[in-house]
């Protein structure tokens, strides 16, 4: 072999070295240069030819291009190799793995207020009992009047009225919403009408705005039985099903008789509500015949119900919006 051949291998070995460890397109091009480039290798050994007879210069130019090819086609390689691998790293680094769990964006829940109104309602639906509301603005007549007070009455006093302009009132309770069911409908009735109400009285007991579930039934044969046995019902499913009811005599004017409605909690009674027989006048005052029917109605506090059924210290927890008391209810 010629020393002129072995130069030709010895630099193509050289070239293979160097294409090889080059870890970087930058460091590719940089290698190529070496050998290719105008001031490379190959290009010196190239311009060596001239030296050259005329018939070695042949053969041994026919050697140099082959190396230049050779190194070419290895240069091509080897960049498809490197950018190949660099698309790799930037896809395993950009790589969204859907399989790994979410982050959680905290949901909250309900208000207590919400999740017992809720559980009332779902119980007096599933006994067939619609859902009504009414205004929180109300007037005069569906507040007071039709249900038997009117304007001298002392019952008046005793709800601590809010009077808005125009004679109209912040309702003091749900009753307002019997009368509008019963005007200019007939009977039977069989509904409830949870909301808001309002009373100017502010203690640790009272808010001067709180939540009342107004229940109400009106057919052909509904006696106190039917109310005890519904609020019972009612008593138990909220509270469970040992709870026990205390019913005293009271004077409401929209139902006769009245009774006041009291509920077991460990060794006490709570104050949960007023109910009684529907009064004779308030069926005529919507121009339903009491003669043929007659019915329930009772009303009770909801936020009373959620701080006893959540173990609440006051009222007021439920309305200072504080999230440590939100969290754990
Ligand atoms: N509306 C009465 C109150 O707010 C409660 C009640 C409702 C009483 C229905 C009897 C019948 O105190």
């Amino acid at each position: 072999m010629s020393a002129e051949t072995s130069e030709i291998q010895e630099l193509g070995r050289s070239a293979r070295q160097a294409i090889a460890a080059a870890q970087s397109p930058q460091a590719l091009t940089e290698a190529r240069a070496r050998y290719l480039g105008r001031k490379g290798s190959v290009s010196a050994l190239l311009r060596t030819l001239g030296e050259l007879d005329p018939a070695e210069r042949a053969a041994r130019g026919q050697a140099v291009n082959q190396l230049k090819q050779s190194i070419e086609a290895q240069v091509s390689e080897r960049r498809a190799e490197l950018e190949g691998r660099a698309q790799d790293r930037s896809l395993a680094e950009t790589r969204l793995d859907i399989s790994l769990p979410g982050t959680v964006a905290p949901a909250g829940h309900l208000h207590p207020i919400t999740q017992v109104t809720r559980d009332m309602v779902a119980f007096f639906t599933s006994m067939g009992f619609a859902v009504e509301e009414g205004p929180e603005v109300e007037t005069d007549w569906n507040n007071f009047e039709a249900l038997n007070m009117p304007p001298e009455h002392p019952a008046r006093d005793e709800q601590d009225t809010f009077y808005v302009e125009g004679g109209h009132v912040l309702r003091t309770h749900t009753s307002n919403v019997q009368i509008r069911v019963m005007t200019g409908r007939k009977p039977p009735f069989r509904f409830i009408a949870p909301g808001r109400v309002y009373r100017h009285d502010l203690s640790p007991k009272h808010s001067p705005m709180f939540h009342q579930i107004e229940g109400f039934m009106v057919d052909d044969r509904v006696t106190f039985g039917d109310l005890k046995g519904v609020l019972y019902a009612f008593a138990r499913h909220l509270m469970g099903s040992e709870t026990e009811l205390r019913f005293r005599a009271n004077h409401f004017p929209f139902t006769e008789p009245s009774a006041e409605m009291d509920i077991r909690w460990g060794d006490e009674w709570l104050e949960w509500g007023g109910c009684g027989m529907i009064h004779p006048h308030v069926l005529e005052r919507c121009e339903i015949d009491p003669e043929v029917w007659q019915g329930f109605a009772f009303g009770m506090g909801i936020d009373r119900t959620a701080l006893h059924r959540y173990g609440l210290p006051a009222l007021r927890v439920l309305f200072d919006g504080d999230v440590r008391v939100l969290e754990q209810v």
